[in-house]
C-alpha cells in the first residue's frame, strides 16, 4: 500500500491500534517498541491473521526509528499505563521522557506526518509532542475526547437500550477527573438526552464517564484500558486519511478560544486531511464554561513539568 502509519509502542494500546488499522486495510502499519522482539512478533502474528480477516496491508515491527521513515500518520502510544491508585498525572515525568525521544525521531524520520497522541497524561503529552517536533499545531492532536465521548455513548446506549450508532456525545476538557461531559450536546438520533433521561441518571452517566478509565484500571489491576483507546485513535486516523471533516472532541491547541490559550485541551474540532481544520466554539452556559476553563487551568499548572 502506498500509505504508511507508524504506531509507537507495541504494548496493549499500540498492538490494538495495529489490529484495528490492519482490519481497516487502508495503509501499511509499522509498530515500534523499545523491547526487541515484541513489535516484530506481534506484527508477524497480525500479518498471519490477514488471510482470514481479509486484509492485504503489511504489518511490520521494529525497534529502529529509521523504519518509520515517511509515515503519513504516527500514533503515539508508548509510555507507562496507570495502575490502581494512580492518576494519569502521576505518569508525567516518565512519559514526558518517552514522548520527547519519540518526538525528536518523528521530526527526523517523518517530518510531514500527522501525530495522534494517546500516551498519558494526554493533554500534556500532546503539548510536549508539538513543542519538541515543532510541527504546525493542526498536525498534532490528542485522542482523549473521542475516547471519553465513546465511553459516554456506550453508557447511554446501555441505559436506554438503543443502538450505539444512534448516540452522539460531547465531552470537553482535559482527559482526567476535570473532564466536562456536556449532556445538552449529547443526543440519541438527534434528540438531546436531557429529553430522554431523568437528571439523576444523566448525572450518574456523566460521573461514570469521568471515571471511565479508572473503572477499567480497577478491574484490570495491572494496567489501563486499551481497546476503546485504540479504536478512538484509529477513528481519528480514518478521519484524516479520508478527509472526513468529522466533528469530534479532541485535544487541540487553543489560542484564545473559550478564553483559553497556549495549552492543549479537549474541544470540538473538525478533523480532515489538514488535521485539525477548525475548532468549533460551542455556546456554553456559565457553569459549563467555568468547568472547561477550570480543567484547562489544572493542566496549565502542570505544563512546567514537561517543559
Ligand atoms: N520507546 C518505545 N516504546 C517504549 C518506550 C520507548 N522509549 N518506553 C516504553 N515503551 C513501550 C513499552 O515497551 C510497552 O510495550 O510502550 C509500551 C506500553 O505498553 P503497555 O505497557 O501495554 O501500556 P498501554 O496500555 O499500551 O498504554 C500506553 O497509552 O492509554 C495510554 O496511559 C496509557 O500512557 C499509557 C499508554
Amino acid at each position: 500500500m502506498n500509505k504508511k502509519i507508524a504506531v509507537i509502542g507495541a504494548g496493549n494500546v499500540g498492538a490494538s491500534c495495529a489490529m484495528y488499522l490492519a482490519e481497516a486495510n487502508f495503509a501499511d502499519v509499522v509498530m515500534l517498541d523499545i523491547i526487541d522482539g515484541v513489535p516484530q512478533g506481534k506484527a508477524l502474528d497480525l500479518t498471519q491473521a490477514g488471510p482470514v480477516r481479509g486484509y492485504n496491508c503489511m504489518v511490520t515491527g521494529t525497534t529502529k526509528y529509521k523504519d518509520i521513515k515517511g509515515a503519513d500518520i504516527v500514533i503515539m502510544t508508548a509510555g507507562f499505563p496507570r495502575k490502581p491508585g494512580m492518576s494519569r498525572e502521576d505518569l508525567i515525568a516518565k512519559n514526558a521522557e518517552i514522548v520527547g525521544i519519540a518526538a525528536k525521531n518523528i521530526k527526523k524520520f517523518a517530518p510531514k506526518a500527522f501525530v495522534i497522541v494517546v500516551s498519558n497524561p494526554l493533554d500534556l503529552m500532546t503539548y510536549h509532542m508539538q513543542k519538541v517536533t515543532g510541527f504546525p499545531k493542526n498536525r498534532v492532536v490528542g485522542q482523549a475526547g473521542v475516547l471519553d465521548s465513546i465511553r459516554m455513548r456506550a453508557f447511554i446506549a446501555m441505559e436506554l437500550g438503543v443502538a450505539m450508532s444512534d448516540t452522539n456525545a460531547m465531552v470537553l476538557g482535559g482527559h482526567g477527573d476535570t473532564m466536562v461531559p456536556l449532556p445538552r450536546y449529547t443526543t440519541v438520533a438527534g434528540v438531546p438526552i436531557t429529553e430522554l433521561m431523568p437528571k439523576d441518571r444523566i448525572k450518574a452517566i456523566s460521573e461514570r464517564t469521568k471515571g471511565g478509565g479508572g473503572e477499567i484500571v480497577k478491574l484490570l489491576k495491572t494496567g489501563s484500558a486499551y481497546y476503546a483507546p485504540a479504536a478512538a485513535a484509529v477513528d481519528m486516523c480514518k478521519a484524516i486519511f479520508n478527509d472526513e471533516k468529522k466533528v469530534l472532541p479532541a485535544s487541540a491547541f487553543l489560542s484564545g478560544q473559550y478564553g483559553i490559550k497556549d495549552i492543549y485541551i479537549g474541544v470540538p474540532v473538525v478533523l480532515g486531511a489538514k488535521g485539525v481544520e477548525k475548532i468549533l466554539e460551542l455556546k456554553l452556559t456559565k457553569s459549563e464554561l467555568k468547568a472547561l476553563q477550570g480543567s484547562a487551568a489544572t493542566y496549565k499548572k502542570l505544563i512546567k513539568v514537561v517543559k
